[in-house]
């Protein structure tokens, strides 16, 4: 049977599903061309990311599909309920990337505590000249380990990013309007584990009492913090978006560091993607990534092998 990923695949993945028997295809044929290909090559799976989109038309016409696989998360791109009701399986690796998503939320908040955001943008115009100036304007840094960190949203990046913090000797908070307490597993490098049950709290308290807070709900019709969440946050305080543009209110965030109640963020997702506002992107106090929370090769590798466990077992 032949597997087309058409917006790429691992090469772990390609491996897995040639284990098991599978044709790879990893061409990329263009969207107007998709039909008449996935016909031509009487495709079975059809694998895509974000850039090619399954609609209607295209699940009518090739009748030799019998799975669409999405590697990663949102299925926007996909007409899922209709692919579902004509018994094609539809299947994503929701979990793949979930660690990498809280690595770099700790990327941005170590780099954060230590002012290395501006540091690297600094040095190389006057590391030489202004070496002492320099030391001085980043010499008030500040440390996590015995911090508190507030998680929004308990699902399972928040859940990965508890663990990273937990690890880091942080105290962990979480509010989740949908979950009263989950039980968190850190594994270590010679097996041997630790579980900690954590009880969610009111959103106002996590507000209240966390010194760095990061957001992991999904996308929201009513921005998760604005003005009023930063009115109740402690001074100093340090946020990241590594969710979805559109849940913090970016003008308040922009005002919350210039009133000095926001130390420093970190955002990964913008409200306007792919062209960010310039103030933002011009902010000091910002620390700023292009959308790249999966962009791990880890997390590439787990998307292949996941998706190819799944074809397996449902067309085995
Ligand atoms: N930056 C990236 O590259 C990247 C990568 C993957 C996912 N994401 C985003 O991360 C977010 C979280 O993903 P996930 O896999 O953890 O999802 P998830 O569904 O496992 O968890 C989301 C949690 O948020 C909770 N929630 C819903 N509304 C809430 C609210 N108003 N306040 C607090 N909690 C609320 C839900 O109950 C759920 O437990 C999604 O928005 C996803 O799009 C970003």
């Amino acid at each position: 049977m032949k597997v087309l990923a058409n917006d790429g695949i691992s090469k772990s993945g390609i491996v897995a599903l040639e284990k098991a028997g599978f044709e790879v295809i990893t061409t990329t044929v263009a969207q107007e061309q998709l039909i008449n290909y996935i016909n031509d090559n009487q495709i079975s799976v059809l694998l895509v990311r974000s850039a090619t989109t399954v609609r209607k038309d295209l699940i009518d016409a090739c009748s030799s599909i019998k799975i669409i696989g999405r590697g990663g998360v949102g299925m926007d791109n996909i007409d899922v309920e209709y692919a579902r009701e004509k018994g094609i399986s539809v299947i994503n690796t929701p979990a793949a990337s979930s660690h990498s998503v809280a690595e770099l939320v700790f990327a941005h908040f170590y780099g954060l505590a230590r002012f290395l955001h501006n540091s690297n943008r600094e040095m190389p115009l006057e590391g030489d000249t202004k070496f002492k100036a320099l030391k001085k304007a980043y010499g008030k840094g500040v440390e996590l380990k015995g911090k508190t960190l507030g998680v929004l949203g308990f699902g399972r990046i928040g859940q990965a990013t508890a663990k990273v913090a937990l690890g880091a000797g942080m105290k962990v908070i979480a509010f989740d309007p949908f979950m009263e307490k989950a039980n968190l597993e850190l594994e270590f490098f010679d097996g041997q584990k630790v579980n900690f049950e954590i009880n969610t709290i009111s959103k106002e308290e996590v507000l209240k009492q966390a010194d760095f807070i990061t957001l992991h709900v999904p996308a929201q019709k009513e921005y998760v913090i604005g003005a009023p969440e930063f009115e109740l946050m402690k001074d100093g305080v340090f946020l990241a978006n590594a969710a979805r543009g559109g849940v913090v209110d970016e003008v308040a965030l922009v005002k919350a560091i210039e009133s000095g109640k926001v130390a420093g963020a970190a955002l990964d997702v913008f409200e306007k993607e792919p062209t960010p506002e310039i103030q933002l992107l011009m902010n000091a106090s910002l620390s700023l990534t292009p959308h790249t929370g999966a962009a791990t090769n880890e997390a590439q590798d787990r998307i292949g092998t996941e998706l190819a466990e799944q074809i397996s077992s449902i067309l085995g």
